[in-house]
Formats: structure tokens, sequence, C-alpha cells
């Protein structure tokens, strides 16, 4: 494994399947009545949140805890931030209280890059979501919960057909994806409008559609995105009817689907726009279980670069 997890370039496929293993190992943690390793015993993790975030804080908080790291929380509404402190003085005063990994969510694409490559710190950095470029973790946990249940918990996604639909224009969830899937040996499929597919889609790692309705019946699992209004500076759609209509996941179209085939959301949902409740309620959909998966497989990123012990003691081997 590389130094720092910036990209889903920066893992290799034995890479991917060794945090995916990793992740099912670590996940019996969570069955138990003491949900604990002393694994990190003695290690800090920085959590270094510049933008909202739920599911990724809280589980990057929860995995560092359950290997007995110490865990510092920084959020940049509150902090010094507000003053004008820069990313660089930030970091510097983080690691002056002994960091070893910072988990850094930022607005702007390229600053988990800086932090990882500019030496301003010897902290491992992990790329928790930065801007519209990638968010690494998300994808690992995504395959993780394919694979749990398209493989059996083993091996790698040979074979399996994904449909990445909605908003890949704002979406580092789907470029992330498209790399990772692709490297695990699967065929990602990006679905939007023309207005919502990046310039430069073809060369992205897969194939791409305008047309839901052709793709849905011939995947194994198809991964809605949320609309990022936020992030939006013109009309990329006439309407939020229209897109919903067109693009969005509802009973009718998820019938259309093979049986196995499992719906997946990073979150947070817009119900009723890209995916009825109906749907993000139904059988097929594994959306709480990606949450829950979420915490095994940060465990492993940080297990796994932050080189801790397995044993019970917690010693260095
Ligand atoms: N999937 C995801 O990144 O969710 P949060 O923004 O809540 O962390």
């Amino acid at each position: 494994m590389k130094k720092h997890l910036v990209s889903a370039h920066d893992l290799t496929a034995e890479d991917a399947v060794l945090v995916l293993d990793t992740a099912k190992e670590l996940a019996q943690v969570s069955d138990r009545p003491v949900k604990k390793l002393p694994t990190l015993r003695g290690r800090t993790v920085v959590n270094l949140f510049f933008e909202d975030s739920t599911r990724t804080r809280i589980s990057f908080e929860a995995a560092s805890k359950r290997l007995s790291a110490d865990v510092i929380n920084f959020s940049a509404k509150g902090s010094s931030v507000s003053k004008g402190e820069s990313l660089k003085d930030t970091a510097q005063t983080l690691q002056s209280m002994g960091a070893d990994a910072v988990v850094i969510r930022h607005g702007s694409s390229g600053a988990p890059y800086l932090l990882a490559t500019k030496n301003w710190i010897d902290a491992i950095v992990i790329n928790a979501g930065d801007g519209t470029h990638e968010h690494p973790t998300q994808a690992l946990l995504d395959a993780y919960t394919i694979r749990k249940h398209l493989k059996n918990n083993e091996g790698d996604l040979k074979g399996l057909k994904i449909a990445i639909v909605g908003d890949i224009l704002h979406s580092r969830v789907a470029r992330s994806n498209a790399i990772l899937l692709k490297t695990l040996g699967a065929t990602p499929i990006m679905v939007a409008p023309p207005t919502l597919l990046p310039v430069g889609i073809d060369s992205w790692n897969g194939e791409y559609s305008y047309d839901l309705d052709e793709v849905l019946p011939k995947v194994d699992a198809v991964m809605m995105l949320r609309v990022q209004q936020e992030r939006m500076n013109a009309a990329y759609f006439p309407t939020t009817r229209e897109y919903s209509r067109n693009f969005g996941l509802n009973a009718q179209r998820l019938k259309t689907m093979q049986k196995h085939a499992l719906v997946l959301h990073p979150g947070p949902m817009n119900r009723g726009m890209e995916i009825t409740a109906e749907v993000a309620d139904s059988t097929n959909s594994v959306v709480i279980e990606q949450v829950a998966n979420g915490v095994s497989v940060r465990m492993a990123v940080l297990y796994l670069l932050l080189g801790g012990t397995n044993n019970e003691s917690g010693e260095n081997n």
C-alpha cells in the first residue's frame, strides 16, 4: 500500500482486495459486546473537516475508537479558519499535537493531495472527500457492500456491471467508484443527462449512457447519486420533476431490474428526487448497510496505513 490514500488510483487490485479482506475480519469486532481492539493504542487520528459530513466523519471517529486510537475532531466552523488561517498552518498546528493520521474533507479538489505531497506534515493523509474530485473510502465501502452480497464476500468484482446514476458532474463518489470498480474487474456504466456528465467522460474507466431504462435490466447493482444543488451555478435540467421522471429510481423501474440487483446510495438521499422512499426502503436497498460497512472499511484503511498490530495486547510485532 502507498503511504497516503488520496485517490482510488492509489490502490492496486491487490491493495483493494487486501482492504476488503481486512474489513471483513474487522467487521467481527462490531458484532462483539465490547467493540474494541487495542491495535492503534497510542496513535492519534485527526478528523479535519472543512465541509459538512454525517456518515464519513462519524464512521472515521467510530473506526479510530474501535481500534483504540486517540481522536481529535476538527471542524472548520468555529475554528481559526474563520479568522483566515491557512490549510498549511491548520495542519501543522494539529501535527504539533501529535497526529499520526489526518483524515481530511475539503471543499476544494486537491486539498488532500497538497497535504500529502507538500511535506507540511509527517502524518498519513486519508481523503474523506475533496470538492468534486474523489472520495476513495466511499468507493471502498461500496465495493465491500457489493462484494458481500454478490461475490460471497471474497475476491474481486470481476464480471459485475454497476450503473452509477445522476449528478456525475459534481460527484466525487462517482469518480472514485469508476476507478475502483474498474480496478476490481467490474464494468461501471455512468448514466445521466448530457449536462450532468463531465467533459472527458470518454476517458473515464467505463461506459456511459443517457438512457436509464435501457441500462437498468442489465446491471447487477445501481448506485443512485444525490443531485448536488449546492455545487450548481447554472440550470442543468429543466425541472426536478422532469429529472425524476427521466433519472429517478422508482418502484416501476426497480421491477425491470434483475432479482439479485442491489440499490446503493452514498447518502444523504433526496427522497422523491433521485430515489423514491419505496425504493430506498425496499429489500433490494443496501443503503443502511453501506453506512455500517463504512466503519469496518475505515478501520481496515487506518489499520493498514498506520501499521497496526494484530494481537489483542496491542504490542507492536
Ligand atoms: N457519503 C458521504 O460522504 O456522506 P456524508 O457527507 O454524510 O459524510
